[in-house]
């Protein structure tokens, strides 16, 4: 075993480590976390193909990619980054901080049923619409939240904007950090179907591709708004 583990590439042991080191504080927290991520290189690189300038990611954990996207404004536009009001307002600081200042941030509590649909809903009843030429959905990855995330951000994503989506495949059951081995509160919110379903799937599948609104630009990713 030890000579396995040792003969591993290095960064696999990191990755384990890191892991593991989550899960247990996955545990203690009773909130479900995990480690930085990388950036997502297909985003930034269809995004870099566009004009766009009034960027949305919603979902920016540590806010990897949002560091290359406001990297690649060049100052010149807005984005807005949505997620938990900690996860925000430590996102925003830091790219404050590296001298961004075209962010603003829209955070939401950790209470049960809150989530980024909140905040949408406020831009929404505002009036600021179209608000967004560009949406980066990468938040809860569930139906319950990202269903009403699709209808709200189609009201406010002008003709011809980008809505792109992550982890199309995803399921709670396969996730390293939230599935109900390592996360037993998922037992609570969801049923044993509900965590094997690819929740993003149906989203893409029943919503955008049925609504016969959105072109396909990406597959199973980016989808760009007729009209
Ligand atoms: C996969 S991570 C985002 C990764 C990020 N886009 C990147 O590329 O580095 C998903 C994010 O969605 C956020 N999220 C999940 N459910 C949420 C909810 N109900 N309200 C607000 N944010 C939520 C999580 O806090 C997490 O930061």
């Amino acid at each position: 075993m030890i000579r396995k583990i040792l003969s591993a590439p290095y960064y696999r042991i990191r990755h384990a480590l890191a892991a593991w080191t989550w899960r247990i504080r996955n545990r203690i927290t009773g909130h479900p976390g995990r480690p930085e991520a990388p950036p997502n290189t297909t985003t930034l690189e269809f995004l870099a193909t566009t004009g766009c300038k009034n960027i949305a990611e919603i979902g920016v954990e540590w806010g990897s990619t949002s560091k290359e996207i406001a990297k690649w404004l060049e100052g010149k536009g807005v984005l807005h980054l949505f997620d938990y009001e900690d996860r925000v307002k430590l996102v925003a600081e830091r790219l404050r901080q590296a001298g961004f200042t075209n962010i603003v941030g829209h955070g939401n509590s950790r209470r049960t049923l809150d989530s980024y649909n909140w905040s949408l809903m406020e831009i929404l009843r505002d009036g600021n619409v179209p608000a967004f030429d560009y949406v980066f959905l990468d938040g809860a990855h569930t139906w319950p939240i990202d269903a009403l995330a699709f209808f709200l951000i189609d009201r406010l994503l002008a003709p011809g904007g980008y809505l792109d989506f992550d982890d199309y495949d995803w399921t709670i059951d396969s996730s390293p950090t939230v599935n109900p081995r390592v996360y037993p509160p998922m037992r609570r919110l969801y049923t044993e179907e509900q965590m094997r379903s690819q929740q993003v799937a149906l989203v893409v599948n029943l919503l955008v591709r049925k609504g016969g609104n959105y072109e396909e630009l990406v597959p199973n990713k980016i989808f760009r708004k007729r009209s």
